[in-house]
């Protein structure tokens, strides 16, 4: 199956469980849900072609140490925060927004560290989340119908004809802002930017001005004091904490891209996506039979799998046994997203299901997309209540029901914005018409953000 054969380290039992028909292609033979159509297949292909000649954007080491990560994750001695745009746009890869960006997931790992006491992993949605599934093919306003926008890997947000058809040079222009958003948070951390020595410089503007201002500023003070306590939970020196890791991920859901990045490496068997660290299956993908569970099977990248309300047992263990059928540690990341009003009818059937079938997984939850509504406006929104309580009921249906919560997934903005409602602030609907930038779904605000990882301390904590 791979040329490396023979070389690198001992190969887990399940390499044999892959069928030698595997390949980066072969996807191609399933259908495909949530595709573009190109109007011009030799213009894809010549696209296509030229991005798989291009550098990858990761290295297969860096995969490989976070599924270690995830393992221990999954052993209850780190948590996961991935967190990010729902969909980055070309226009805001700029230095303002990463750096926004990385400071509240950076200010947020922190308050998470520090209460919980264990090593966190972070993740970005970034570098590459710019494809976006949609409920239908077609958009129509004012009896013009057009191809409805996927991200800017695919096409633009104005809704006109020639923003909308489908333009190949976007493949490749989406890998040069993920690798210009790699390289510049890659820059930032060696450069000593994530220095747990000097929190000072993950400060924004508007900190001081926040309700929580004084909660956090104690927890960077005491974190000042007892710099060594992470020595201990670590096993680590000081000195090698300097450096904290980031993680990229992104929904792999434009098949043809995530192709093109799908390579073999020397001294390693089988095959990375070297377009991110994790890829992550939509649930509107994850059908067994379909092209998207077909590619996932088939890399070595851990993998995330959204969970709705919809999934059922069979569904979800069908995707345990194709997606990790030699059950490794490390390798899929269960992030489940419900609704506050549903968790607790689907959360613990899941929970037993996947028991059942003995396969190890890391359970996240994601406490955005369930809980997704219009404002009488028409403004799409979130509440933070409803935001809080799911995470919250998470926590405790998997404490009922012998399950751990590993860890979090959020879409966040480093920026001020008013997209979500309540919080600290109490931000009302009418806010949400003064900063309200998201073209796709509605972000936790900077504040926001960290109120949230305050309260997973606070609950994490909570019964233990
Ligand atoms: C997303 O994570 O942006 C998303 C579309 O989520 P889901 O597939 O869970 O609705
Ligand atoms: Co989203």
């Amino acid at each position: 199956m791979n040329s490396a054969a023979g070389s690198g380290p001992a190969r887990p039992v399940h390499e044999k469980n892959l069928s030698a028909d595997w390949n980066p292609e072969s996807w191609q033979n399933f259908p495909a849900l949530q595709q573009a159509n190109y109007p011009d297949p030799q213009a894809l292909h010549s696209a296509l072609g030229k991005l798989a000649d291009l550098p990858p954007l990761v290295t297969s080491w860096e995969i490989l140490s976070l599924r270690d990560q995830i393992a221990e994750a999954q052993a209850g001695k780190r948590f996961v925060l991935q967190g990010g745009d729902c969909a980055e746009s070309f226009s805001e890869v700029c230095s303002p927004l990463i750096t926004n960006r990385l400071k509240v997931l950076l200010q947020m790992s922190l308050a998470l560290v520090h209460g919980l006491q264990m090593p966190v992993v972070r993740i970005g949605r970034f570098a590459g989340q710019y494809a976006k599934p949609r409920s239908a093919d077609l958009e129509t306003r004012d009896g013009v119908t057009l191809p409805s926008y996927r991200g800017d890997l695919v096409n633009a947000f104005e809704f006109n004809e020639e923003a909308r058809i489908p333009d190949p040079q976007r493949l490749l222009q989406a890998h040069a802002y993920s690798a210009m958003t790699m390289n510049f948070v890659r820059s930032l951390v060696d450069g000593g930017f994530a220095d747990v020595h000097h929190t000072e410089y993950w400060e924004l503007g508007w900190l001081e001005h926040s309700p929580l201002a004084e909660e956090f500023n104690k927890l960077t003070d005491s974190l000042g004091q007892s710099l060594r306590f992470m020595e201990t939970l670590t096993g680590r020196d000081i000195g090698s904490l300097r450096r904290v890791d980031f993680f990229t991920s992104h929904e792999a859901l434009h098949l043809p891209y995530e192709q093109a990045q799908t390579r073999q490496v020397p001294r390693q068997w089988g095959w990375f996506n070297l377009g991110t660290h994790f890829p992550w299956i939509g649930m509107r993908t994850a059908d067994l039979e379909g092209a998207h569970v077909e590619y996932f099977r088939g890399i070595r990248n851990p993998l995330g799998i959204k969970v709705g309300p919809g999934m059922n047992k069979e569904w979800l263990a069908g995707l345990l046994e194709k997606l990790n059928p030699g059950r490794e540690t490390g390798r899929i990341v269960l992030i489940h997203r419900m609704g506050e009003s549903k968790i607790e009818d689907h959360l613990p059937r899941l929970i037993k299901a996947v028991e059942e079938t003995g396969s190890p997984v890391l359970w996240i939850s994601d406490p955005m997309h369930g809980n997704t509504e219009s404002t009488s406006d028409g403004i799409k929104t979130r509440r933070f209540r409803k935001i809080m309580n799911e995470m919250e009921l998470a926590f405790e249906i998997h404490r009922d029901s012998g399950s751990r919560l590993g860890g979090v997934h959020l879409e966040l903005t480093g920026e001020n914005v008013t997209e979500c409602t309540g919080g600290a602030r109490d931000l009302s609907e009418e806010d949400l018409k003064r900063d309200y930038k998201s073209t796709v779904d509605p972000r936790l605000n900077y504040e926001q953000s960290l109120e949230l990882a305050m309260l997973i301390v606070r609950k994490h904590n909570q019964g233990k």
